[in-house]
Order: C-alpha cells, then structure tokens, then sequence
C-alpha cells in the first residue's frame, strides 16, 4: 500500500498552472472533488501556487460557496476512473459500503464517514486509490487493505 498527499490539488494546478492568478480555480476544482476545502488543503495551495495564506483565506471567505466544513468527520473518496476500475476498483467499494454499513452518497449514522466516488484522483499508477478528506491518498489496495485504513480513522 502507498500514500500520497493532495493528489487533488495537484491535479487541479496540472490543469490551472502553478501561479497566483490560478488560485480560483484550483480551489474550485478541489472543492468540486472533494467537497470542501480543509485547513491543510488550503496551506499546501497557497505554499504551492506562491500565495501568502491570509490572501487564501480571504478569498475563501469572500465567495460563500466555498465550504471549509466537512458534512461528516472524514470523507472517504473511492476513485472509480478507467485505471482503477480495471483494478478491482469495485471490489474495494464492496467492501467499504460492506464495513461502513452504507452505500456510496451516503453517511454512516453516528456522522463519522460519508462515501463518494470520484473519476480520477490523479494517481492512477497506484490504482485502485482511495483518499481520506482529500488530504492522502492510499493506493495500491486490495479489499482488505482499504478496510484497514478506513479503521485507522475510525
Ligand atoms: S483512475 Fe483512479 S487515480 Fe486515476
């Protein structure tokens, strides 16, 4: 099993460029993938596109559909692009929504997970990928190894 930080935002900055003026989009485009932007998330952007943290956190306050709270404590994300499909992608879905007791969209009962599926987190060679809040990635898994890690949060 192998790990990775952001893979969300560097995908958007592969997509944006790594500058200032990209600074919208890509917290758009993580938001959209992530489905909000956490305290980390927004460090690693500004130290990446070279923008001083206070003018990230202005921007985020200044248009309100940015969302800096989670719905639930950690939101897991199953990537469910081309490379990790062929993979065995839908068999480490099974046995998520098996362990959580809940299907993909939806948030176990005490608050604690919400299940997504996202096209492509940007790390196909360690597919099938999983990310947790958007902040790792943990790829390279196999049923059990997804249970594994989802425990760890737990
Ligand atoms: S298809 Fe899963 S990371 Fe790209």
């Amino acid at each position: 099993m192998e790990k990775t930080k952001y893979p969300q935002v560097e995908m958007e900055i592969r997509k944006w460029g790594s500058k200032p003026s990209s600074l919208i989009q890509v917290l758009h485009g993580v938001q959209e993938g992530v489905g909000y932007l956490s305290q980390n998330v927004l460090k690693y952007t500004a130290e990446r596109l070279n923008v001083p943290l206070s003018k990230v956190y202005g921007v985020v306050t200044f248009y309100n559909f940015f969302k800096t709270q989670k719905d639930a404590d950690h939101i897991i994300m199953i990537c469910m692009g081309t490379a990790c499909y062929v993979k065995n992608g839908e068999e480490v879905v099974k046995a998520i929504e098996n362990y959580l007791s809940i299907k993909l969209g939806e948030k176990t009962s005490d608050g604690k997970f919400s299940l997504q599926i996202v096209r492509c987190l940007g790390a196909c060679g360690l597919a099938p990928v999983i990310s947790i809040d958007g902040d790792d990635v943990y790829g390279k898994l196999t049923p059990e190894k997804a249970v594994e890690v989802i425990k760890r949060y737990q």
